[in-house]
C-alpha cells in the first residue's frame, strides 16, 4: 500500500487509494445485509447468491466483506477469482476445491479418481460431468459436517464453462447442506451459461455514499473538484477512487481548474478504454465529435462530419453498449460520463483539434460556442480568438454561470498575445472565483499569476484589472486571518486609486461606460460586506464618496442597502420607497447580485417576503453555474425570512444548508451570518446548549478581526435567549451590550431588533427610567415607521414601560398595528 501524501494549500491530499477494512465500506448497508441473510442462515440452510453489478461498483469489496462476516461466524470459505486468461477446463474448480486437496481420499474411489483428474491433480480417465459434480458436492458436503462451508466464486464470467457447469449444478442442490455459494459477476458481460440463482443486483453507491467515500478518502478535494466527481463517477466505486489520482495536485486543490473532460487514471483507462479503442476509426471520430459537441445534436454531428462519416457508422458504437442515438430527440447519450473520458484519452491531438475546427464551421450561428471549439483548435496565442472567449465569458458571467466564465477568462488569457490583456483576464478569473464561485484557493493562485503576467513589458494591471484584483485580495485574505480594518484599508485605496485616474501607462478613459462600471461594481458589493461587519461608523465614509461619483442608475441598489446598513434606524426610512419600488419592479430573470443587494436591504426592513421567489430563483441557479457565495447569502436570507415569519424548521434546513456551503468552501467570512440565523432559532426554542455551539465559532473569528456586527449578533442571540429563559439580567446585560439604554447604537442593525429585550430586561429588573428612556430613543429615532414588525415592537415596549395604569390600552393599540400579521413571532 502506498500513500503519497502531498501538502497542497496547507492541506493534506492522499494521492492514493488506501486498502481498507471491508467493514469500512460505504453505502453498502443493503447490499451487506442481502449477503449477511445467506451467512447468518448457512449452519442451518444452504443456499446461493449472485451479485452482478457493473464493473468497478465494488462487488469484489462486498466478496471481502463477506469472507471477514463468514469468518468472524466460525464459517469456513473457499475463494476463487477467476481471471479472463484462464480458460482451462476446470480451472475455476481446480482454484476453489485446492484447499480441500487433502480431503480427496474420504471420496469413494470414483468420485476421488474423477476428481483428480479433473482437477489436474493426479492422472486417471476423464469422467463425464454428472460424475464430477457428483464428486463435488459429495466432497463439499463431506467437508461440511465438520463445519459450515461457504464457496465464493469472484468474476463469475471468466469462469470456464466446465467448472461453472459442475458449480451450477452443486448451487442446485445445497438446500439442506451447511454450503452456501456466494458469486459475483458484471452485468452486460457474456457468461458460460445463465445461472438460475437467487440473483442481487450492486446498484452504484448513492450521491451522499459517494460523497462521504471521496471526502474521506481524499480530504483534500476542493468541494467543486469533489462534487464533480461525484456526478461523472455516477457511484462507480472504482471512478470515485481513481478520478481524484487522475488530476493534477493544483487541479485536486482546487488552484486550476478542471478540463472539460476528466481525464483517466491508468487503472481507470484499462477498464473503460478498450471498448472504445475496438471501434472502427469512423465510430470513434463521430463519438470525439459528439464529446466536444458537449450537447450530442445529431444535426451538428452530421454536419460537421459531413464528407466523411455518416452518422449510422456509430451502430457499432451503440452495439458495443458504449452510446445510444435517441432518435425522438435526435441526440447521442453517452452510455455514462467516463466513456467521454476514455473517447478523449485515446484521441490523438491532432484529431481533437481537427474535431474542433470542424464543429466551429458549422458553429456560425452561435458565436460563444463557436468561440470555444475556435480555441479548442489554437495551438498558439491567438487574439481574435481570446477576444471572443473573453465576450463568452462576459455573458457567461451575467447569465449566472461564473465557472464557464472562469473556464473562458482563463483560455482566453493563455491565447492573447501578450500585453496587458492576460493580466486582467487573470484578475476577473481571479475576481469571480473569490466572490461568486467560492473557489479562495483559485482566486489567490490566479490572483499571483495576474500579478505576475503584470510586470515587466506588460506593465500593471489596468484599471479594470486592478480592482478586481484587489476584491479578490480582500476576500482571500478576510476569509484567512486578516482583521476588518486591513481589508478596509486595502480595498478603500484600492477604490481610491481608481477614482483619482488611471495609473502611469494604464488606458486614457478609466472612468468611461461599461468599463468603469463594472470595475467599481466589482468592489463596491465587497467594501460595503467589510464596513457592515465591522460595525463602525467610520468606516463608511470611503464607501459612500465612491458611491457618490457611481451615476444613480448605475447603483444597483447599493444605496439602498447602505441606506438600511450604515445606520438604519435614521436613514432607513428615507429610502424605503425607492426600496419598495425596486422590490416590486425586481424583474424574474435578475441578475443573483441585484437580488441579493435588494434582498439584504429588505432582510432589515422587513420586507423579503417580496424578494422570496427572486431568492430561491438564486439559490437554483447556483446549483448549475457554481454561483456558491450567491447561493449562500441567499440561503442566509430565505433562512431569517423563516425565522421571522414562524416557519422555524425550514429556516433551520435553510441555515444548515448555508452554514454547510460556508465550511465546505471554507468562507469564514460568511459563515457568522449563518450561524446567527442558526443561533437565533436555536435561542427561540431555548436551546441553549446548541445555541452557544453556533455562537463560539462566531466569537472566535469576530474578536480577533474587530468584526463589530458579529459580536453584536452574539449579544443579540444571547439576550433572547435569556429572555426566554426569564433570566432579565442577563438579558439586560446582552442587549445594553448593542445599545445602551436610552439611546439607539447607530450603525448597528442589531439595536433595533432588540429594543423590545432591552426595555422588557429593563422593567423586569426594576430599571423603569431606563426602560422609559429606551422606549423615547426609539421613538424619537422613527423607527417605528421602517415596518410593521417594528412598530409593534416599539408599541409593545411603550407598554411594558407604562405604568401599569396605562399599559392596557398600550398593549391594545399595539395589537391594533395594521399589517403586523405576518410578524406572528414577535
Ligand atoms: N463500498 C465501498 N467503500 C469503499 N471502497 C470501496 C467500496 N466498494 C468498492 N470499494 C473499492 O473500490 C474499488 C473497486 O471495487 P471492486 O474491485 O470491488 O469493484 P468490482 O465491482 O469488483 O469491479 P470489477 O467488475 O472490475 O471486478 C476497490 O478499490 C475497492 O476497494
Ligand atoms: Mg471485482
Amino acid at each position: 500500500m502506498t500513500v503519497t501524501v502531498t501538502e497542497v494549500a496547507g492541506r493534506v491530499f492522499p494521492l492514493r487509494d488506501r486498502a481498507r477494512r471491508p467493514s469500512e465500506l460505504a453505502g453498502r448497508d443493503r447490499d451487506l445485509t442481502v449477503i449477511g441473510e445467506l451467512i447468518a442462515g448457512l449452519p442451518a440452510q444452504g443456499g446461493a447468491l449472485l451479485l452482478s453489478g457493473e464493473a468497478g461498483v465494488g462487488k469484489s469489496a462486498l466478496l471481502n466483506a463477506a469472507e471477514e462476516r463468514a469468518a468472524t461466524a466460525g464459517i469456513r470459505v473457499l475463494r476463487a477469482a477467476c481471471a479472463p486468461f484462464e480458460c482451462e477446463s476446470f480451472s475455476g474448480l481446480n482454484q476453489l476445491l485446492l484447499p480441500l486437496s487433502g480431503e480427496l481420499d474420504h471420496l469413494n474411489d470414483l468420485h476421488r479418481s474423477a476428481l483428480n483428474a479433473a482437477l489436474g491433480l493426479g492422472d486417471g480417465p476423464a469422467r463425464d460431468r454428472l460424475v464430477i459434480s457428483s464428486a463435488v458436492l459429495a466432497l463439499l458436503t463431506g467437508v461440511a459436517a465438520g463445519g459450515p462451508l461457504l464457496l465464493i466464486i469472484d468474476n463469475w464470467q471468466w469462469l470456464d464453462q466446465a467448472s461453472a457447469l459442475v458449480l451450477g449444478f452443486v448451487a442446485r442442490r445445497l438446500s439442506g447442506r451447511p454450503v452456501g455459494l456466494l458469486a459475483a459477476r458484471r452485468s452486460g458481460s457474456p457468461v458460460p451459461f445463465e445461472l438460475d440463482l437467487p440473483g442481487h443486483e450492486v446498484p452504484p453507491l448513492s450521491d451522499d455514499a459517494a460523497t462521504r467515500l471521496v471526502t474521506a478518502r481524499f480530504p483534500g478535494l476542493a468541494p467543486s473538484v469533489r462534487r464533480r466527481i461525484v456526478t461523472e463517477a455516477r457511484g462507480n466505486t472504482l471512478a470515485l477512487l481513481e478520478l481524484p489520482v487522475a488530476l493534477s495536485d493544483q487541479q485536486g486543490a482546487g488552484l486550476a481548474p478542471l478540463p472539460a473532460v476528466l481525464p483517466l487514471s491508468p487503472r481507470l483507462r484499462a477498464l473503460w478504454s478498450p471498448p472504445v479503442a475496438a471501434l472502427p476509426a469512423a465510430a470513434r471520430y463521430l463519438l470525439l465529435l459528439a464529446v466536444l459537441e458537449g450537447t450530442g445534436s445529431l444535426s451538428v454531428l452530421r454536419a460537421a462530419a459531413a464528407g466523411q462519416y455518416d452518422i449510422d457508422d456509430l451502430a457499432c458504437a451503440e452495439h458495443a453498449g458504449l452510446a445510444h442515438v435517441d432518435a425522438a430527440t435526435s441526440r447521442v447519450n453517452f452510455a455514462h460520463p467516463l466513456i467521454r473520458s476514455a473517447v478523449m484519452s485515446g484521441s490523438a491531438s491532432g484529431d481533437v483539434r481537427r474535431a474542433h475546427r470542424a464543429l466551429a464551421a458549422r458553429l456560425g450561428d452561435q458565436p460563444g460556442r463557436r468561440a470555444w471549439h475556435l480555441a479548442g483548435a489554437a495551438i498558439e496565442p491567438d487574439e481574435a480568438v481570446a477576444g471572443q472567449l473573453e465576450r463568452l465569458a462576459r455573458q457567461a458571467r451575467d447569465r449566472g454561470d461564473a465557472s464557464q466564465a472562469v473556464t473562458a477568462l482563463l483560455r482566453a488569457a493563455q491565447l492573447s498575445p501578450g500585453g496587458r490583456a492576460p493580466g486582467r483576464l487573470l484578475a476577473e478569473a481571479a475576481y469571480l472565483s473569490a466572490t461568486v464561485t467560492g473557489e479562495l484557493p483559485l482566486a489567490a493562485r490566479l490572483l499571483a499569476d495576474a500579478r505576475r503576467a503584470a510586470v515587466g513589458p506588460a506593465g500593471p494591471l489596468e484599471p479594470d484589472g486592478a480592482l478586481p484584483a484587489e476584491v479578490a485580495n480582500a476576500c482571500v485574505l478576510l476569509n484567512g486571518g486578516a482583521d476588518i480594518d486591513t481589508v478596509h484599508r486595502l480595498l478603500t485605496a484600492a477604490v481610491g486609486a481608481w477614482s483619482a485616474g488611471p495609473p502611469a501607462g494604464g488606458t486614457a478613459e478609466p472612468h468611461g461606460g461599461e468599463t468603469a462600471l463594472t470595475a467599481l461594481n466589482a468592489a463596491l458589493p465587497t467594501l460595503l460586506a467589510v464596513c457592515a461587519a465591522g460595525g463602525r461608523p467610520e468606516l463608511w465614509a470611503p464607501f459612500d464618496a465612491a458611491l457618490a461619483r457611481l451615476d444613480p442608475a448605475d447603483r444597483a441598489g447599493l444605496d439602498l442597502l447602505a441606506g438600511t446598513s450604515a445606520d438604519p434606524a435614521r436613514s432607513a426610512v428615507g429610502v424605503l420607497g425607492r426600496l419598495d419600488a425596486a422590490i416590486a419592479g425586481l424583474p424574474r430573470a435578475a441578475d443573483h447580485w441585484r437580488v441579493l443587494i435588494l434582498a439584504a436591504a429588505a432582510a432589515r426592513t422587513d420586507r423579503l417576503a417580496g424578494c422570496r421567489e427572486a431568492l430561491r430563483q438564486v439559490t437554483r441557479q447556483a446549483r448549475e453555474g457554481g454561483a456558491v457565495l450567491p447561493a449562500i447569502s441567499a440561503l442566509t436570507l430565505l433562512s431569517q425570512d423563516g425565522f421571522r415569519t414562524g416557519d422555524w424548521d425550514e429556516a433551520r434546513r435553510l441555515g444548515e444548508e448555508s452554514l454547510r456551503a460556508c465550511q465546505s468552501h471554507g468562507q469564514p467570512a460568511h459563515e457568522w451570518l449563518a450561524r446567527e440565523q442558526l443561533a437565533m432559532i436555536a435561542a427561540a426554542r431555548g436551546e441553549d446548549g446548541l445555541m452557544r455551539e453556533l455562537t463560539g465559532p462566531m466569537l472566535r473569528w469576530a474578536l480577533p478581526r474587530g468584526a463589530v456586527a458579529a459580536r453584536m449578533a452574539v449579544h443579540r442571540v444571547g439576550s433572547l435567549a435569556a429572555c426566554g429563559r426569564g433570566d432579565f439580567a442577563e438579558a439586560y446585560r446582552e442587549a445594553a451590550a448593542i445599545s445602551p439604554p436610552g439611546a439607539l447604537a447607530s450603525h448597528v442593525p442589531h439595536a433595533l431588533e432588540t429594543v423590545l429585550d432591552l426595555v422588557e430586561a429593563a422593567v423586569r429588573t426594576g430599571r423603569p427610567r431606563e426602560a422609559e428612556a429606551h422606549v423615547a430613543a426609539a421613538r424619537a429615532a422613527g423607527i417605528a415607521a421602517i415596518s410593521p414588525r417594528l412598530a409593534l415592537l416599539v408599541a409593545a415596549s411603550a407598554a411594558l414601560a407604562a405604568p401599569a395604569s396605562q399599559a392596557g390600552p398600550l398593549f391594545e393599540r399595539a395589537l391594533g398595528i395594521g399589517g403586523a400579521d405576518p410578524w406572528a413571532v414577535e
